[in-house]
């Protein structure tokens, strides 16, 4: 069976971050389930040493930067758990994803070209983050990933399945989160260049 590497980026820095939850639980169903297509490796990308993107700073390229660079190079797929902030995605991600989009030197192309693509998100709120979904998909087609658009996942009312220590149950969301798994899981086998 094929062995894949999936990496997360959470655009949420709080530690008790439901979206960062919502990774942990997507990485534990990539882990257990048998029957899915292909097994994965699963890591949380840590970015919070990452920079504010400055052209002062750009080359040589900060240490933080080198090594997320190459931890999304060794990825097969990047799946991307963010919050909504304003309807759109957080400014830390935007963030990184600046650092990421520039070539590594005249002869080493940015990272994200091509590598398929996840998108989830939960909020406390009601919209489900589906519009910061949309505007995420506009940014990182610009950057040529390969965007699984269907399906993405979009969890509106966190309270209603976190316990009293605002920890996620995902009652409801489970089904749904292993559905976008394998199916993202079958995606990255698809698009193997
Ligand atoms: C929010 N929040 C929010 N929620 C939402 O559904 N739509 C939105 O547009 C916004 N806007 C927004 C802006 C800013 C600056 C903050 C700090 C928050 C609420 C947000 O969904 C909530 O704080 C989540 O808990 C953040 O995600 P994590 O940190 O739990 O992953």
């Amino acid at each position: 069976m094929e062995k894949n590497k999936i990496v997360a980026i959470v655009g949420s820095l709080r530690q008790a971050s439901y979206n960062r939850q919502l990774a942990t639980a997507a990485g534990k169903i990539l882990a257990s389930v048998a029957d899915f297509v292909s097994v994965a490796d699963f890591e949380i990308l840590d970015y919070d040493d990452v920079p504010l993107f400055n052209q002062d700073i750009e080359y040589p390229a900060p240490d933080a930067v080198k090594r997320v660079r190459k931890i999304i190079q060794s990825a097969d797929g990047v799946w991307f758990f963010t919050p909504e902030y304003n309807h759109s995605f957080p400014g830390v991600l935007k963030n990184l994803i600046d650092w990421l989009s520039r070539p590594i030197s005249d002869t080493e192309p940015q990272v994200l070209k091509g590598k398929p693509a996840a998108i989830s998100g939960i909020t406390p709120g009601m919209s489900g983050t589906g519009i910061m979904q949309d505007h995420l998909v506009t940014l990182i087609s610009f950057l040529d990933m390969k965007v699984m658009n269907q399906p993405r996942l979009t969890i509106p009312n966190a309270l209603q399945q976190t316990d009293n220590n605002g920890q996620l149950t995902l009652t409801v969301s489970t089904p749904f989160l292993e559905k976008q798994a394998q199916a993202f899981l079958e995606f990255i086998e698809k698009n193997k260049k």
